[in-house]
């Protein structure tokens, strides 16, 4: 049975101060958080500077519950790499996840389809689970290729040596469209693409947790998580108010009801 996820991406946000009101906030929720047990119900990625001190404000109490991932990572394990962060540090800093191939690096990194799939294996060969972000623009979509950009997007990965996409993995489909947007994809439309997620990952599709990404917020996540394949959500925008953010963990399932 795959448990529920929720990611929150907090993209190029926050303050020292802002991590300490929003673990205050996850503090206060704490009780109906749920234990982690295998996988993790709810994970956050802040930018670098703010990894450590959320780390340690989650503290022995809520470090059960929440981890921590990072948003990126240089796919080289070290080196003369000016501004770069390599996938032993992450670990170090106790992240457990990290997300890969996000469309705004595809797109305002110039990241290829290779990079990604790089990226994806330092992080799977070093005990990191990757959040794979998979996902069409507007026009792609318009010209009927979305179930194609997905398949090779995912394939760039798989095909390369080293990657396991038997474990230890998450994607999430995140249309570009749909991304900061307002403009959620419909149930419908993501569920689709979903299925397709599943089918593409073979005998080990069932067991792999598929997150919608795409101005998701409490208001629109109750009839995403409803669809079969949708196990939770990469949350961007809504991720930056601690209550809204724990009203989409609550309706995914990933904190208990109160
Ligand atoms: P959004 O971002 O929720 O603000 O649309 C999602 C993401 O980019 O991961």
């Amino acid at each position: 049975m795959r448990k529920p996820l929720i990611v929150a991406n907090w993209k190029m946000h926050g303050t020292q101060a802002f991590v300490r009101r929003f673990t205050a906030a996850l503090e206060e929720g704490k009780d109906a958080l749920r234990q982690p047990e295998a996988e993790a119900h709810v994970v956050i990625c802040p930018p670098f500077p703010y990894l450590l001190s959320l780390v340690e404000q989650l503290g022995t109490g809520l470090s059960a519950k929440v981890l921590v991932g990072a948003q990126d990572v240089n796919a080289q394990k070290d080196g003369a790499f000016t501004g770069e962060v390599s996938v032993s540090m992450l670990s170090d800093c106790n992240a457990r996840y990290v997300i890969v191939g996000h469309s705004e690096r595809r797109q305002l990194c110039a990241e290829s389809d290779l990079l990604v799939a790089q990226k994806f294996a330092v992080a799977q060969i070093a005990g990191l689970t990757p959040i794979l972000c998979v996902g069409e623009t507007l026009r792609q979509r318009e010209q009927g290729l979305t179930l194609d950009v997905i398949a090779k997007q995912l394939q760039s990965v798989a095909e390369l040596p080293g990657v396991d996409m038997t474990r230890q993995l998450v994607v999430a489909y995140e249309p570009v469209w749909a991304i900061g947007s307002g403009n959620t994809a419909t149930p419908q439309q993501a569920q689709e693409v979903h299925h397709f997620i599943r089918e593409q990952l073979g005998a080990a599709g069932p067991r792999i947790q598929l997150l919608y990404g795409g101005s998701v917020k409490s208001t629109n996540a109750e009839s995403l998580f409803a669809e079969m394949d949708i196990d939770g959500a990469l949350v961007g925008g809504a991720s930056l108010e601690a209550q809204e953010f724990l009203n989409i963990c609550r309706l995914a399932g990933a904190i208990c009801s109160v």
